[in-house]
């Protein structure tokens, strides 16, 4: 078993420190936020991602899992340090290192020889380099060790990971990372720094691109009156293609996949190559939610000046109470920019957010509107009572951009109902 510590406590940071503790090693979890830490020691979570809180627990409990303000703080006694604080987009659309270069600066004076320095956090290609001259250790080795966890789902995307990938030119810093992962079974790709930093990239892009590839062709069954869900399924048995990742809604959003296309294509261009198939996802992602505003303006009769519109859903997606990049958020705004009077509800968002209070529940925001546009793909929403909707709304219309409602019944109910390619 190792000591590890995992500078940053956020999604990414949070989950490694959690999973890594779960298998057996101690782990010393660091951050800059006090408060962030001080719930984090009482065995308090302030994220919402299921599974994680009984992990933490397990962990203090367990004497595996401890939490310090300050990344020094962790670094003394640990084999291997892992890098999770944020990249943030700089204006130019590359990743800022300045949280990761800091961070390096901070521990680099006391981590312990022979240690490895782990970017967990997505950096670009070349950050292998960046952090070993900030580190100015050479008795510390840097390897890159990009996580693939979806929000929502990351404690099982941690423990059972479709892939590990170590890059790393020094074969046996390597090795040790990968036994890091005893109890996991994945396979395990170890490649050159650079094309493991690459393979984060590509992977987010790529997924970026099944969604901007399925909304443009759900724009296209609009027009020629072809049903989206119909014509995935058909494609999707091509085992070339599959049925993953082709669910046509608002656009993609969220920490990873707007800030990660924007910054390959970024890493692209500086490297003098012009990425133009990902600026066309990037462009198409953007057009969606212009494209699901003026489905709502149709469904009000053409114009949004004082039409009351109800909104379910704020989060980027169902089962995260992040609204990073949110295409709900972009939708809310456009819809307000229009003339609209919006008011929302998602179950995991309670404060006022993108200009609006959400409401505690989702039939008060129904009062008296005239359409009902349906953002997030939360399930509780399929289980409503849609014959109380219909009553609440002044005219019972739904733009429903995650095609989650039952379409059939609804209109049986009297609703005007329209989807995303259906
Ligand atoms: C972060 C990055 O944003 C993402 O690019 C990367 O792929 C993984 O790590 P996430 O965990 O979702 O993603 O970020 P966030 O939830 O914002 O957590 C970052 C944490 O780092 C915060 O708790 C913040 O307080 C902390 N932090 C930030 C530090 O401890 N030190 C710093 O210098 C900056
Ligand atoms: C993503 C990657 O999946 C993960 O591997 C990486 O580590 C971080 O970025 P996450 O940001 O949690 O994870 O979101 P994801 O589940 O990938 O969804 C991204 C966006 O695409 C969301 O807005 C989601 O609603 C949208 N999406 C996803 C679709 O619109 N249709 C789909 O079929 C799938």
């Amino acid at each position: 078993m190792a000591e590890i510590a995992v500078i940053g406590a956020g999604y990414v940071g949070l989950t490694t420190a959690a999973c890594f503790s779960h298998l057996g090693h101690d782990v010393i979890c660091a951050d800059i936020d006090e408060a962030r830490i001080a719930q984090l020691v009482r065995g308090e979570v302030p994220i919402v991602e299921a599974g994680l809180e009984a992990l933490v627990r397990e962990g203090l409990e367990g004497g595996r899992l401890r939490f310090v303000v300050g990344a020094a703080n962790a670094a003394p006694s640990a084999e291997f340090a892992y890098l999770c604080v944020p990249t943030p987009q700089g204006d130019d659309g590359a990743a800022d290192l300045a949280y990761i270069e800091a961070a390096a600066r901070e521990i680099g004076p006391v981590l312990p020889s022979e240690a490895v320095v782990v970017n967990k956090s997505t950096v670009p290609v070349g950050s292998t380099r960046v952090v070993e001259r900030v580190l100015g250790r050479d008795d510390v080795v840097v390897v890159s060790n990009p996580e693939f966890l979806r929000e929502g789902s990351a404690v099982h995307d941690f423990l059972n990971p479709d892939r590990i990938v170590i890059g790393s030119d020094d074969q046996s810093a390597a090795v040790r990372v990968a036994s890091l992962y005893i109890g996991v079974t994945a396979p395990i790709i170890v490649t050159d720094p650079p094309s493991a930093e690459t393979i984060k990239y590509a992977s987010n892009a790529f997924l970026a691109a099944k969604v901007s590839f399925v909304n443009a062709l759900a724009a296209v069954c609009d027009a020629v009156g072809a049903d989206v869900k119909d014509v995935v399924l058909g494609m999707g048995y091509d085992t070339r293609i599959g049925h993953e990742f082709l669910k046509p809604g608002p656009g993609f959003g969220g920490s990873c996949l707007p800030k990660d296309t924007r910054a390959l294509v970024h890493i692209a261009d500086s490297a003098g190559y012009s990425f133009d198939l990902l600026r066309g996802v990037i462009t198409v992602n953007e057009d969606q939610f212009h494209r699901v505003a003026a489905k709502v303006r149709e469904m009000a009769g053409g114009s949004l000046e004082g039409v009351r519109v109800a909104v379910w859903g704020l989060t980027f997606k169902a089962r995260t109470d992040d609204t990073r990049e949110s295409p709900a958020l972009r939708i809310v705004s456009l819809l307000a920019e229009q003339g609209a009077e919006v008011q929302a509800y998602d179950p995991a968002v309670k404060g006022p957010i993108g200009g609006v209070v959400p409401a505690n529940d989702p039939y008060s925001v129904c009062d008296g509107a005239q359409v009902l546009a349906v953002l997030t793909e939360w399930d509780d929403f399929r289980w409503l009572d849609f014959d109380k909707v219909a009553g609440l709304m002044e005219t019972p219309r739904v733009v429903d951009a995650r095609n989650l409602l039952d379409r059939p019944a609804l209109e049986r109910r009297g609703f005007r109902y329209v989807g995303i390619g259906r």
